[in-house]
């Protein structure tokens, strides 16, 4: 590679808190030379970066499942990224790894921080770099462990009834496609006819509810007449409510995520239907992906498998340049992303 000094790093730093949709003067763009990591350490270039409705939630003040990005400091991200410069035995140049690289072209470890920002390598034979970013990494890792621990699919019997949100985003689309590979009936609630169109046709699921065009309510009645047996909640707010209506005894809900809510500007709008979780003697629990760190190898080896046996598809919808960030995030809360939505920063 060429000498660190001569390699400009442009990055994005989150310049102020926002107050619902992020505005473009909450973001600083810079440029810097990159920094020597020093003995033991690794300098990785950034391929694509893993765009997240977490994201937003990072970037409030507060106390959280993790701490706050701070202002003036380059925006938090995973990714995927080549190492170019390598002070460390176990990492070669050349070697693709995924990890906190953050919204930046050149991300430099010193050798403590390695293992912290949970840099990994991965092997393009078993994925491509996307599907790192996607049914491999932590969307994945999310779907997985999200139904198969807190949503225990056939639990109590075969062919249990499963709904999740967001189902033709990055986290529903496995959701849905590993809960038919587990015997159960699925279906979907996602915007517009053709994402509903496409996780019926193409990914398999059994129906798929048009939140936008139609009522949740009557969806419901319709695709799940024996009732829910697992809710996989990713927007949470008034779906949430409706699905509640509909639970059988012994429902687990997965609280994923809430994507209807991060952009408020006022309180959390919260289920009134609680009181059907005491009525059918349902559960709902709540689940951080992070939380599985020491089983994600195993759930990759299994989404592997179904990706190469064609039983699972992925897709992802991928934006180019680092500079398009700011416009990228925003589209995750307008529903214009399909599929799991990724930043290219670089080709190669
Ligand atoms: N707990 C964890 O560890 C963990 C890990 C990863 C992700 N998550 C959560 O999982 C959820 C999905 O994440 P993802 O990465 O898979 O995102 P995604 O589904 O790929 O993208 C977000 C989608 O949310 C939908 N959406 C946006 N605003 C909405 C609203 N007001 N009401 C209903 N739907 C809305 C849009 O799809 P439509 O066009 O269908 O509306 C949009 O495309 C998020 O809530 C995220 O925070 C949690």
């Amino acid at each position: 590679m060429s000498s660190l000094a001569s390699l400009k790093n442009h990055q994005v730093r989150l310049a102020k808190r926002p107050v619902g949709l992020p505005t473009s003067d909450v973001w600083q763009f810079t440029e810097e030379a990159v920094a020597d990591p020093g003995p033991g350490g690794i300098v990785v270039k950034t391929l694509a970066l893993s765009i997240d409705p977490a994201m937003r939630g990072w970037m409030n003040e507060g106390k959280s499942y993790i701490p706050p990005v701070e202002l003036g400091a380059v925006m938090r991200a995973g990714g995927i990224g080549r190492i170019v410069l390598s002070h460390n035995e176990n990492y070669k140049e050349g070697d693709i790894v995924i990890g906190g690289l953050d919204v930046q072209e050149y991300s430099s470890f010193p050798e403590k921080s390695i293992k912290r920002s949970g840099v990994t390598k991965v092997d393009l034979r078993v994925g491509s770099e996307t599907q790192w970013l996607n049914v491999l990494g932590m969307p994945g890792m999310t779907a997985y462990f999200g139904l198969m621990d807190i949503g225990q699919p056939n639990l109590t019997k075969a062919g249990e009834t499963v709904v999740v949100s967001g189902a033709a985003g990055a986290v529903g689309q496995t959701v849905g496609q590993l809960a038919k590979i587990k015997g159960c009936r699925v279906v979907g609630i996602a915007g517009g006819p053709e994402k509903c169109n496409w996780v019926v046709n193409e990914l398999g699921f059994d129906a798929c509810i048009d939140y936008k065009t139609g009522s949740v309510k009557d969806g419901l009645k319709q695709h799940c007449p024996e009732g829910v047996d697992v809710y996989f909640d990713n927007v949470g707010g008034e779906i949430l409510d409706t699905v509640l209506t509909r639970i059988n005894k012994k429902a687990r809900i997965i609280i994923c995520g809430a994507i209807s809510q991060y952009n408020n500007t006022t309180a959390v709008n919260g289920p009134k239907n609680y009181l059907s979780l005491l009525v059918n003697r349902a559960r709902m629990e709540g689940m951080v992906v992070f939380d599985y760190a020491d089983r994600y190898h195993l759930a990759v080896a299994e989404m592997a498998g179904y990706l190469k046996q064609g039983k699972m598809k992925s897709k992802e919808d991928v934006v180019s340049g680092i500079q398009k960030f700011p416009e990228a995030l925003n589209m995750l809360f307008e529903g214009k992303n399909f599929g799991k939505l990724v930043l290219r920063v670089a080709s190669e």
